[in-house]
Protein backbone atom coordinates (compact mmCIF):
# COMPACT_ATOMS: atom_id res chain seq x y z
CA UNK A 1 0.00 0.00 0.00
CA UNK A 2 1.68 3.37 -1.39
CA UNK A 3 2.37 6.34 1.87
CA UNK A 4 -0.90 8.48 0.20
CA UNK A 5 -3.53 5.24 0.38
CA UNK A 6 -2.25 4.73 3.94
CA UNK A 7 -2.61 7.96 5.12
CA UNK A 8 -6.20 7.92 3.82
CA UNK A 9 -6.76 4.90 5.71
CA UNK A 10 -5.25 6.21 9.00
CA UNK A 11 -7.31 9.76 8.31
CA UNK A 12 -10.72 7.45 8.05
CA UNK A 13 -10.35 5.26 10.62
CA UNK A 14 -9.44 8.06 13.00
CA UNK A 15 -12.47 9.64 12.11
CA UNK A 16 -14.90 6.33 11.89
CA UNK A 17 -13.50 5.25 15.66
CA UNK A 18 -14.00 8.93 16.68
CA UNK A 19 -17.59 8.92 15.97
CA UNK A 20 -19.05 5.30 15.93
CA UNK A 21 -17.23 4.37 19.88
CA UNK A 22 -19.77 6.87 21.75
CA UNK A 23 -22.28 4.36 23.13
CA UNK A 24 -19.69 1.69 23.98
CA UNK A 25 -19.44 1.11 27.62
CA UNK A 26 -19.07 -2.71 27.59
CA UNK A 27 -15.46 -1.62 26.46
CA UNK A 28 -12.94 0.49 27.31
CA UNK A 29 -12.91 3.61 24.83
CA UNK A 30 -10.26 5.90 26.59
CA UNK A 31 -8.23 7.90 24.18
CA UNK A 32 -4.86 5.72 24.84
CA UNK A 33 -7.97 2.58 22.84
CA UNK A 34 -8.80 4.58 20.51
CA UNK A 35 -5.46 5.41 19.16
CA UNK A 36 -4.61 1.81 19.51
CA UNK A 37 -7.58 0.41 17.86
CA UNK A 38 -6.71 3.19 15.22
CA UNK A 39 -3.29 1.56 14.61
CA UNK A 40 -4.67 -1.90 14.90
CA UNK A 41 -7.19 -1.13 12.15
CA UNK A 42 -4.62 0.78 9.94
CA UNK A 43 -2.16 -2.76 10.23
CA UNK A 44 -4.74 -4.89 9.35
CA UNK A 45 -6.25 -2.92 6.67
CA UNK A 46 -2.82 -2.67 5.04
CA UNK A 47 -1.25 -6.23 5.77
CA UNK A 48 -4.99 -7.52 3.74
CA UNK A 49 -4.98 -9.16 0.30
CA UNK A 50 -7.92 -6.98 -0.57
CA UNK A 51 -6.78 -3.91 -1.63
CA UNK A 52 -8.17 -1.63 -4.62
CA UNK A 53 -6.07 -0.01 -7.63
CA UNK A 54 -7.56 3.33 -8.55
CA UNK A 55 -6.32 6.37 -9.84
CA UNK A 56 -9.86 8.42 -8.11
CA UNK A 57 -9.81 9.61 -5.00
CA UNK A 58 -13.29 9.30 -4.61
CA UNK A 59 -13.26 5.78 -5.19
CA UNK A 60 -10.55 5.02 -3.15
CA UNK A 61 -11.72 6.34 -0.27
CA UNK A 62 -15.26 4.80 -0.31
CA UNK A 63 -13.84 1.66 -0.89
CA UNK A 64 -11.60 1.89 2.41
CA UNK A 65 -14.09 3.75 4.03
CA UNK A 66 -16.19 0.41 3.67
CA UNK A 67 -12.68 -1.55 4.47
CA UNK A 68 -12.59 0.47 7.95
CA UNK A 69 -15.70 0.01 8.83
CA UNK A 70 -16.12 -4.05 8.11
CA UNK A 71 -12.76 -4.27 10.62
CA UNK A 72 -13.63 -1.78 13.31
CA UNK A 73 -16.18 -4.06 15.41
CA UNK A 74 -14.17 -6.73 15.78
CA UNK A 75 -10.52 -4.56 16.57
CA UNK A 76 -12.56 -2.59 18.62
CA UNK A 77 -14.08 -5.33 20.75
CA UNK A 78 -10.51 -7.26 21.03
CA UNK A 79 -8.26 -3.73 21.93
CA UNK A 80 -11.14 -2.17 24.14
CA UNK A 81 -11.32 -6.07 26.14
CA UNK A 82 -7.52 -6.03 26.27
CA UNK A 83 -6.76 -2.28 27.54
CA UNK A 84 -2.62 -1.63 26.97
CA UNK A 85 -3.08 -0.47 30.54
CA UNK A 86 -4.49 -0.88 33.97
CA UNK A 87 -8.31 -0.95 33.43
CA UNK A 88 -10.35 0.23 36.99
CA UNK A 89 -13.60 -1.51 35.37
CA UNK A 90 -14.08 -5.24 34.76
CA UNK A 91 -17.19 -4.18 32.66
CA UNK A 92 -18.58 -7.78 32.00
CA UNK A 93 -18.96 -7.96 35.98
CA UNK A 94 -20.83 -4.55 36.05
CA UNK A 95 -22.97 -4.68 33.33
CA UNK A 96 -24.20 -8.10 35.02
CA UNK A 97 -24.26 -6.00 38.13
CA UNK A 98 -26.85 -3.53 36.47
CA UNK A 99 -28.81 -6.24 35.12
CA UNK A 100 -29.16 -7.88 38.76
CA UNK A 101 -30.02 -4.32 40.10
CA UNK A 102 -33.01 -4.24 37.51
CA UNK A 103 -34.19 -7.30 38.34
CA UNK A 104 -33.75 -7.63 42.31
CA UNK A 105 -35.11 -3.73 42.61
CA UNK A 106 -37.63 -3.72 39.55
CA UNK A 107 -38.70 -7.45 38.92
CA UNK A 108 -37.81 -7.77 35.63
CA UNK A 109 -35.37 -10.39 34.74
CA UNK A 110 -33.08 -9.13 31.58
CA UNK A 111 -30.82 -12.11 31.64
CA UNK A 112 -32.83 -13.84 28.52
CA UNK A 113 -32.61 -10.86 26.27
CA UNK A 114 -30.49 -10.07 23.40
CA UNK A 115 -27.40 -8.74 25.18
CA UNK A 116 -26.77 -6.42 22.40
CA UNK A 117 -29.81 -4.80 22.29
CA UNK A 118 -29.24 -4.13 26.11
CA UNK A 119 -26.45 -2.33 26.00
CA UNK A 120 -27.27 -0.51 23.38
CA UNK A 121 -30.59 0.74 24.85
CA UNK A 122 -28.67 0.68 28.51
CA UNK A 123 -26.00 3.23 26.55
CA UNK A 124 -29.08 5.94 25.77
CA UNK A 125 -29.40 6.53 29.60
CA UNK A 126 -25.89 6.85 30.34
CA UNK A 127 -25.29 9.20 27.87
CA UNK A 128 -28.38 10.77 28.24
CA UNK A 129 -27.36 11.47 32.20
CA UNK A 130 -23.67 11.99 30.88
CA UNK A 131 -22.25 8.75 33.05
CA UNK A 132 -18.96 7.54 32.35
CA UNK A 133 -19.65 3.79 33.14
CA UNK A 134 -21.85 0.78 34.14
CA UNK A 135 -20.43 1.48 38.02
CA UNK A 136 -21.25 5.38 38.01
CA UNK A 137 -24.81 4.01 36.57
CA UNK A 138 -25.29 1.70 39.18
CA UNK A 139 -24.54 4.86 41.90
CA UNK A 140 -27.02 7.00 40.68
CA UNK A 141 -29.80 4.80 40.31
CA UNK A 142 -29.35 4.11 44.02
CA UNK A 143 -29.44 7.68 44.52
CA UNK A 144 -31.86 8.50 41.62
CA UNK A 145 -34.54 6.25 41.88
CA UNK A 146 -36.80 8.15 39.48
CA UNK A 147 -33.91 7.31 36.88
CA UNK A 148 -35.57 3.44 37.45
CA UNK A 149 -38.32 4.46 35.40
CA UNK A 150 -36.28 6.19 32.52
CA UNK A 151 -34.06 3.28 32.59
CA UNK A 152 -37.51 0.93 32.11
CA UNK A 153 -39.25 2.88 29.71
CA UNK A 154 -36.11 2.63 27.48
CA UNK A 155 -35.58 -1.09 28.00
CA UNK A 156 -39.26 -2.04 27.23
CA UNK A 157 -39.13 -0.15 23.96
CA UNK A 158 -42.94 0.28 24.09
CA UNK A 159 -43.85 2.19 20.65
CA UNK A 160 -47.15 0.74 19.28
CA UNK A 161 -49.79 2.26 16.94
CA UNK A 162 -53.22 1.42 15.86
CA UNK A 163 -53.24 -1.65 13.15
CA UNK A 164 -49.85 -1.66 13.30
CA UNK A 165 -48.18 -3.70 9.72
CA UNK A 166 -51.81 -3.38 7.97
CA UNK A 167 -50.85 -6.34 5.66
CA UNK A 168 -51.46 -8.17 9.04
CA UNK A 169 -54.37 -6.86 10.09
CA UNK A 170 -55.82 -8.27 6.50
CA UNK A 171 -54.79 -11.56 7.92
CA UNK A 172 -56.59 -11.46 11.17
CA UNK A 173 -59.66 -10.27 9.83
CA UNK A 174 -59.69 -13.22 7.51
CA UNK A 175 -58.69 -15.43 10.64
CA UNK A 176 -61.53 -13.83 13.08
CA UNK A 177 -63.69 -14.62 9.82
CA UNK A 178 -62.71 -18.27 10.26
CA UNK A 179 -62.72 -18.45 14.22
CA UNK A 180 -66.48 -17.65 14.19
CA UNK A 181 -67.24 -19.52 11.63
CA UNK A 182 -65.74 -22.54 13.56
CA UNK A 183 -67.13 -21.28 16.50
CA UNK A 184 -70.69 -21.17 15.36
CA UNK A 185 -70.25 -24.76 13.95
CA UNK A 186 -69.31 -25.75 17.04
CA UNK A 187 -72.38 -24.66 19.29
CA UNK A 188 -69.78 -22.31 20.76
CA UNK A 189 -70.44 -18.59 21.95
CA UNK A 190 -67.78 -17.24 23.70
CA UNK A 191 -64.34 -16.01 21.81
CA UNK A 192 -61.12 -14.99 24.18
CA UNK A 193 -58.09 -13.14 22.99
CA UNK A 194 -54.48 -12.07 24.53
CA UNK A 195 -52.33 -9.25 23.33
CA UNK A 196 -49.29 -10.25 25.23
CA UNK A 197 -46.73 -7.53 25.36
CA UNK A 198 -49.72 -4.89 24.44
CA UNK A 199 -47.25 -1.70 25.22
CA UNK A 200 -49.60 1.31 25.77
CA UNK A 201 -52.36 -1.06 23.97
CA UNK A 202 -53.28 -0.06 20.64
CA UNK A 203 -52.35 -3.36 20.12
CA UNK A 204 -55.42 -4.71 21.77
CA UNK A 205 -57.72 -2.04 20.94
CA UNK A 206 -57.25 -2.64 17.56
CA UNK A 207 -58.20 -6.58 18.15
CA UNK A 208 -61.34 -4.94 19.86
CA UNK A 209 -62.28 -3.36 16.89
CA UNK A 210 -61.44 -5.44 14.26
CA UNK A 211 -63.35 -8.29 16.37
CA UNK A 212 -66.36 -6.05 16.83
CA UNK A 213 -66.50 -5.53 13.16
CA UNK A 214 -66.18 -9.06 12.33
CA UNK A 215 -69.26 -10.03 14.49
CA UNK A 216 -71.58 -7.55 12.92
CA UNK A 217 -74.74 -9.01 12.53
CA UNK A 218 -73.60 -12.12 14.23
CA UNK A 219 -75.86 -12.86 17.26
CA UNK A 220 -74.40 -15.97 18.56
CA UNK A 221 -71.42 -14.86 19.35
CA UNK A 222 -72.43 -13.53 22.83
CA UNK A 223 -68.77 -13.37 25.08
CA UNK A 224 -65.73 -11.42 24.36
CA UNK A 225 -63.02 -11.35 26.49
CA UNK A 226 -59.78 -9.29 25.10
CA UNK A 227 -56.68 -10.05 27.97
CA UNK A 228 -53.88 -7.24 27.45
CA UNK A 229 -50.84 -7.42 29.46
CA UNK A 230 -47.19 -6.16 29.47
CA UNK A 231 -44.26 -5.71 32.18
CA UNK A 232 -44.42 -2.05 32.11
CA UNK A 233 -46.70 -0.89 34.67
CA UNK A 234 -46.74 3.51 33.32
CA UNK A 235 -47.78 1.40 29.99
CA UNK A 236 -50.83 -0.48 31.45
CA UNK A 237 -51.72 2.99 33.27
CA UNK A 238 -51.61 4.47 29.99
CA UNK A 239 -53.49 2.21 27.82
CA UNK A 240 -56.26 2.52 30.37
CA UNK A 241 -57.07 5.34 29.87
CA UNK A 242 -57.56 5.00 26.04
CA UNK A 243 -56.74 8.45 25.26
CA UNK A 244 -54.35 8.81 21.91
CA UNK A 245 -52.68 11.16 19.78
CA UNK A 246 -53.27 11.39 16.11
CA UNK A 247 -49.79 9.71 15.37
CA UNK A 248 -51.23 6.48 16.27
CA UNK A 249 -53.95 6.12 14.78
CA UNK A 250 -52.78 6.89 11.23
CA UNK A 251 -53.90 3.28 10.01
CA UNK A 252 -57.43 3.60 11.10
CA UNK A 253 -59.92 4.36 8.74
CA UNK A 254 -62.10 7.43 8.50
CA UNK A 255 -65.07 5.31 9.15
CA UNK A 256 -63.62 2.94 11.84
CA UNK A 257 -62.45 6.28 13.17
CA UNK A 258 -65.70 8.49 13.35
CA UNK A 259 -67.63 4.63 14.51
CA UNK A 260 -65.20 3.84 17.81
CA UNK A 261 -63.50 7.21 18.81
CA UNK A 262 -64.44 10.65 20.12
CA UNK A 263 -62.48 13.79 19.36
CA UNK A 264 -61.77 16.18 22.11
CA UNK A 265 -58.93 18.76 22.57
CA UNK A 266 -57.19 17.26 19.58
CA UNK A 267 -56.96 13.74 21.19
CA UNK A 268 -58.68 10.56 20.12
CA UNK A 269 -60.72 8.95 22.94
CA UNK A 270 -61.64 5.06 22.30
CA UNK A 271 -64.84 4.87 23.02
CA UNK A 272 -66.46 2.73 25.90
CA UNK A 273 -67.86 -0.15 23.55
CA UNK A 274 -64.03 -0.89 22.66
CA UNK A 275 -62.62 0.43 26.34
CA UNK A 276 -65.01 -2.54 28.16
CA UNK A 277 -63.72 -5.03 25.86
CA UNK A 278 -60.40 -4.96 27.10
CA UNK A 279 -58.68 -6.10 30.34
CA UNK A 280 -55.47 -4.93 31.33
CA UNK A 281 -52.81 -6.60 33.78
CA UNK A 282 -49.31 -6.98 34.42
CA UNK A 283 -47.57 -10.19 33.40
CA UNK A 284 -44.00 -10.84 32.92
CA UNK A 285 -43.49 -13.68 30.44
CA UNK A 286 -40.20 -14.94 32.12
CA UNK A 287 -41.86 -15.44 35.14
CA UNK A 288 -45.46 -15.80 35.35
CA UNK A 289 -48.44 -18.28 34.80
CA UNK A 290 -49.99 -17.77 31.77
CA UNK A 291 -53.81 -17.76 30.83
CA UNK A 292 -55.57 -20.94 29.71
CA UNK A 293 -58.10 -20.94 26.38
CA UNK A 294 -56.94 -18.47 24.39
CA UNK A 295 -58.16 -18.74 20.73
CA UNK A 296 -56.00 -15.85 19.32
CA UNK A 297 -52.79 -14.92 20.68
CA UNK A 298 -50.90 -11.86 19.58
CA UNK A 299 -47.08 -11.40 20.54
CA UNK A 300 -46.25 -8.94 18.40
CA UNK A 301 -42.46 -7.23 18.22
CA UNK A 302 -41.57 -8.48 21.65
CA UNK A 303 -39.71 -11.89 20.44
CA UNK A 304 -36.75 -9.72 19.07
CA UNK A 305 -35.64 -8.67 22.70
CA UNK A 306 -35.36 -12.26 23.77
CA UNK A 307 -32.60 -14.63 23.08
CA UNK A 308 -33.35 -18.13 21.90
CA UNK A 309 -33.35 -20.42 24.65
CA UNK A 310 -36.06 -17.59 26.52
CA UNK A 311 -38.15 -17.53 23.15
CA UNK A 312 -38.45 -21.20 23.30
CA UNK A 313 -40.01 -21.30 26.84
CA UNK A 314 -42.17 -19.01 26.41
CA UNK A 315 -43.68 -20.47 23.04
CA UNK A 316 -43.87 -24.15 24.95
CA UNK A 317 -45.90 -22.24 27.58
CA UNK A 318 -48.16 -20.61 24.85
CA UNK A 319 -48.75 -23.40 23.37
CA UNK A 320 -50.17 -24.72 26.42
CA UNK A 321 -52.92 -21.72 26.79
CA UNK A 322 -54.02 -21.91 23.23
CA UNK A 323 -57.32 -24.20 22.98
CA UNK A 324 -56.30 -27.05 20.08
CA UNK A 325 -56.60 -25.03 16.44
CA UNK A 326 -56.02 -21.90 18.27
CA UNK A 327 -53.93 -19.09 16.47
CA UNK A 328 -50.06 -16.96 17.10
CA UNK A 329 -49.80 -14.15 15.63
CA UNK A 330 -46.23 -13.32 15.88
CA UNK A 331 -44.57 -9.57 14.60
CA UNK A 332 -43.72 -9.31 10.88
CA UNK A 333 -39.69 -10.06 11.70
CA UNK A 334 -40.26 -12.81 14.50
CA UNK A 335 -40.38 -16.37 13.95
CA UNK A 336 -40.90 -19.65 15.50
CA UNK A 337 -37.67 -20.73 15.09
CA UNK A 338 -36.70 -24.50 13.24
CA UNK A 339 -38.11 -26.72 16.22
CA UNK A 340 -41.53 -25.61 15.80
CA UNK A 341 -41.14 -26.49 11.76
C1 LIG B 1 -42.43 -2.97 20.93
S1 LIG B 1 -43.64 -3.27 22.15
C2 LIG B 1 -44.81 -4.22 21.21
C3 LIG B 1 -46.20 -3.64 21.27
C4 LIG B 1 -47.21 -4.33 20.37
N1 LIG B 1 -47.28 -5.74 20.60
C5 LIG B 1 -46.89 -4.03 18.92
O1 LIG B 1 -46.44 -4.92 18.19
O2 LIG B 1 -47.07 -2.90 18.50
C6 LIG B 1 -42.87 -4.51 23.19
C7 LIG B 1 -43.56 -4.65 24.53
O3 LIG B 1 -43.12 -5.86 25.15
C8 LIG B 1 -43.09 -5.63 26.56
N2 LIG B 1 -42.22 -6.62 27.23
C9 LIG B 1 -40.87 -6.66 27.22
N3 LIG B 1 -40.44 -7.66 28.01
C10 LIG B 1 -41.55 -8.27 28.52
C11 LIG B 1 -41.76 -9.37 29.42
N4 LIG B 1 -40.74 -10.02 29.94
N5 LIG B 1 -43.04 -9.71 29.72
C12 LIG B 1 -44.08 -9.01 29.18
N6 LIG B 1 -43.95 -7.98 28.33
C13 LIG B 1 -42.71 -7.60 28.01
C14 LIG B 1 -42.55 -4.20 26.66
O4 LIG B 1 -42.85 -3.61 27.90
C15 LIG B 1 -43.24 -3.52 25.49
O5 LIG B 1 -44.39 -2.83 25.87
Amino acid sequence: MDKTTLRTVEELAREIVGSSLNYRYDICTCPKCKNDIVNHIVAKISASSIHLDSENPEETKNFYQREVNRTILSVAEYVGNHPNHIDTEDRKKTFSALLHKISNERGLDLRNYHTDILKRRIALRLQHNNIPSYSAYIEFLTKTPKEFDRLFETLCINVSEFFRDTPVWVTIQYLFENLIAAKIKNKQSSIKLWSAGCANGEEPYSLAIALKEALRGIPQISRVEIMATDVDKACLNFAQKAIYSKENLKNVSPKLLARYFEISEGKFCVKDEIKNMVSFDYLDFTSQQYFKNIDVLTCRNVFIYFNRRLQKQILDKFCDCLVPGGYLVMGKSESLGTDYE
